[in-house]
């Protein structure tokens, strides 16, 4: 192998409930694009950052924790929209803060200007970053973010 060679970062994009339904659900809060859609635009986005992903959706909270769990030692980076789980879920808190990750947190709305409910969030006082509002591109920006991180990390 060539030592020469960048290693290639790894990212973990995860989904958390309902997620799988974009592109019908409250398409006027949470867009047109399905879920697979940004699967696709995150992939192409990793392929020009030169980094590797994996994407992930489940609907079951023990499976979110499972999978955040499993990235310990193969994962560089998480980027997780926990979307209702967000709001309820010390068990991804307590997962993210296990693992030891660095973290940020997406929300394809911004919830701040939603209802109180969704103002507060179990992830983002231990996320590096949150992005909120800015759609399916908030999905790019933070593979950028943590590309651009990882890459400082690595020079000289
Ligand atoms: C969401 C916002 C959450 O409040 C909501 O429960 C979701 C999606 C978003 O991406 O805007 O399911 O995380």
């Amino acid at each position: 192998m060539n030592e020469t060679v960048a290693k290639k970062w790894r990212i973990l994009v995860i989904n958390g409930p309902n997620l799988n339904l974009l592109g019908q659900r409250e398409t006027g809060i949470y867009g047109a694009l399905t879920l697979a859609d940004i699967e696709t635009a995150c992939r192409r986005k990793a392929d020009t950052l030169g980094i590797a992903i994996d994407f992930f959706q489940s609907n079951h909270e023990g499976a979110l924790v499972e999978r955040i769990q499993a990235a310990a030692g193969v994962h560089d980076w998480i980027v997780i929209n926990p979307a209702a789980y967000t709001h309820t879920s010390v068990a991804i808190r307590d997962a993210l803060l296990a693992v030891n990750i660095p973290t940020i947190e997406v929300h394809l709305s911004n919830i701040h200007r939603r209802e109180p409910f969704r103002h507060h969030s179990y992830v983002s006082d231990i996320a590096v970053g949150v992005i909120a509002g800015l759609g399916a591109e908030g999905y790019l920006y933070a593979l950028e973010a943590g590309a651009q991180r990882l890459a400082s990390k690595a020079g000289p």
